[in-house]
């Protein structure tokens, strides 16, 4: 006989590359932070009969979901049947404030929630390391080869320094400030961008290698920033990245746009983040007051949507 709850609610938030996108394909570091700004929840009651979903993508039978969600279907049967109980009877419902395919890890972030919500629901506990290898079954179907980042950051309240092939490992979070992140409204181009820095590692290698390397420091130091609340360096820091980045090529006019428009408002420092040629921008505020009305300049700029995430304590205005 079942023990179920009648209700139960997992959740988790979108990722941001704070530092290091693109130089860490080359084995430099990268730092992603956690961006509880964009909060994923869902919801799991039990009703008669077959399991319905409500998303904003498509609402009605679990069995009849598009593709679109069928990492969402082939997980939660794979928990049903590793728990040993029955995928009907359930309304999951799914709400997101992560914009999709801008590399704020919205599909990573959406699996979390699920399998918190289902283990709740099915009043199991569970520990970090099945939760990760849950979520990775979902990122396979959804993207083929993830590296793992998006479902370490999408569930960690911590920032998270890693490079390929190694450990990843969570940075104290020390510093203050606050994160703004705006949309292009422009979907990422990763895998184009990625490609391109490839080509031009080919072709000019001694200046393609110089920037990258430059971002790994730029990376090491952000690090010791952020462990050590030197939050007006980690801005300079990101302003410097976004110049690497710019000679990379993989900017846009939209992307420097807004960075611009960050930088006149007197961010402490502002970049582009993710793979780049669209998808979003980051800047980094001081204050709650002079975050707002940076987002509120980028909105004016061209930014479809901006978000402000408060890093820790605020400084007096
Ligand atoms: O756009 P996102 O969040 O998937 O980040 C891409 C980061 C890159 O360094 C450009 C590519 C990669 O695989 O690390």
């Amino acid at each position: 006989m079942k023990t179920l709850s009648d209700q139960a609610v997992g959740t988790a938030h979108g990722k941001i590359i704070l530092i290091g996108e693109h130089a860490v394909v080359y084995n430099e570091p990268a730092i992603a932070m956690p961006f509880l700004a964009t909060p994923v929840e869902v919801i799991i009651e039990t009703i008669d009969g077959d399991s319905v979903i409500s998303s904003s993508y498509y609402q009605g039978f679990f069995k009849n979901v598009p593709s679109s969600l069928k990492n969402i279907y082939t997980l939660t049967e794979t928990i049903c049947a590793d728990l040993n109980q029955s995928a009907d009877g359930m309304s999951i419902s799914i709400s997101s404030l992560i914009p999709p395919e801008r590399g704020m890890g919205s599909s990573a972030a959406v699996a979390t929630a699920l399998v918190r919500a289902l283990f709740s629901y099915f009043k199991k506990s569970l520990d970090q390391t099945s939760l990760l290898n849950y979520v990775d079954i979902s990122e396979k179907i959804a993207h083929g080869n993830p590296s793992g980042l998006d479902a370490r950051v999408t569930s960690s309240e911590s920032p998270v320094y890693f490079k390929k092939n190694s450990r990843f490992t969570s940075i104290p979070l020390h510093v203050s400030g606050y994160l703004i992140a705006a949309d292009t409204g422009m979907k990422g181009q990763t895998k184009k961008a990625v490609e391109d820095v490839a080509q031009q590692m080919k072709q000019s290698y001694k200046q393609t290698r110089q920037l990258i390397t430059k971002i790994g420091l730029l990376t090491e130091e952000a690090k010791t920033a952020i462990e050590e609340n030197h939050t007006a360096r980690l801005g300079e820091l990101m302003t410097l990245s976004h110049d690497c980045l710019k000679q990379l090529n993989v900017s846009n006019e939209a992307l420097d746009h807004l960075v611009e428009t960050a930088l006149k408002q007197k961010a402490l420092g502002a970049k582009l983040t993710g793979g780049g040629r669209g998808g979003c921008m980051i800047a980094l505020a001081k204050t709650a007051k002079q975050a707002k009305r940076i987002a509120h300049k980028l909105m004016e700029n061209g930014a479809v949507e901006t978000w402000i995430h408060a890093l820790g304590e605020d400084f007096n205005d």
